[in-house]
């Protein structure tokens, strides 16, 4: 909580009291959406205190804080995954200081593979749920202060906003697939015999993050929106490959990041 509190009071202190009321996190090959942010104040996360510093190609590491469609937003531009050795307390620690500046909503993005054999490649898909195979991010003392010991789950990702996403794509011709993500550690991409396994399971799509966000949000009440880039599927014959992931990221961004813009103007 100490080291949460002042991270959070820095950059107060950084950005003169500004205050988000969308966190948002940009996943893999996502970064681009920054550009629709009319930027206020930047925020590099080595400059910020505890917070974790990202290592993955691709993964910018700053906190953009600035207006979309009006609305006062903070968008994390690079974030933190368990496959590269945080502890999920430092993988959700970003998240946990957005809520204390004051955000009402979190918006996530991902890339993802494509487990729905209906998928295609640079598809946009709705999170409707989600199915976790990573450690969970509140194991340990619960923090109280945030939310309660058992939270609930149900809800997960927000229905009246995905209607609202569903009402936008529909006017900005943009096609979605929904699907639930089942978040696991990586860093390997599945098997054959995994992928297999995550469909069995129920899941549409898999990646390795997101999943420790929502959890966090959602233990402070704090609604989310998720959407993933299918940026290969599993069950095709072709390899997953990180170069791959991030051009049809950077594509299918530019379809999602009209989405988002127009949700958080609607919101
Ligand atoms: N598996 C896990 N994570 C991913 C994949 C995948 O196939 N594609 C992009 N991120």
């Amino acid at each position: 909580m100490k080291h949460i509190l002042k991270a959070s009071d820095a950059i107060r202190e950084a950005t003169n009291n500004f205050k988000p009321e969308v966190g948002i996190i940009l996943g893999t090959g996502l970064g681009g959406f920054a550009d629709s942010i009319d930027v206020e104040y930047r925020l590099e996360y080595k400059d910020i205190p505890n917070m974790p510093v990202s290592t993955v190609e691709g993964h910018k590491g700053c906190l953009i804080f600035g207006k979309i469609a009006g609305k006062n937003v903070v968008a994390m531009q690079g974030r933190f995954h368990y496959y590269e050795g945080y502890t999920m307390q430092q993988v959700t620690f970003p998240v946990r200081v957005m809520a204390l500046l004051g955000i009402k909503f979190l918006f996530v993005s991902n890339a993802a593979g494509g487990v729905n054999t209906s998928f295609c490649v640079g598809d946009l898909m709705v999170i409707t749920d989600h199915i976790n195979l990573l450690p969970n991010p509140l194991i340990g003392p619960n923090m109280a202060e945030f939310g309660p010991r058992f939270p609930d789950m149900h809800d997960c990702y927000n229905h009246a906003t995905i209607a609202k996403a569903t009402a936008i794509a529909e006017r900005e011709h943009i096609k979605l697939q929904y699907g639930v993500y089942v978040g696991t550690t990586g860093p390997t991409f599945e098997t054959q015999a995994e992928y297999r396994y995550f469909k069995a399971i129920g899941a549409d799509a898999v990646g390795m993050s997101t999943v420790p966000e929502v959890i966090v949000a959602r233990h402070m009440g704090v609604p989310c929106f998720g959407m993933s880039v299918i940026t290969n599927c599993g069950l095709s014959d072709e390899k997953g490959d990180h170069e791959d992931v991030q051009l049809q990221g950077k594509k299918a961004g530019e379809r999602m990041a009209r989405l988002f813009v127009n949700l958080i103007k609607e919101l």
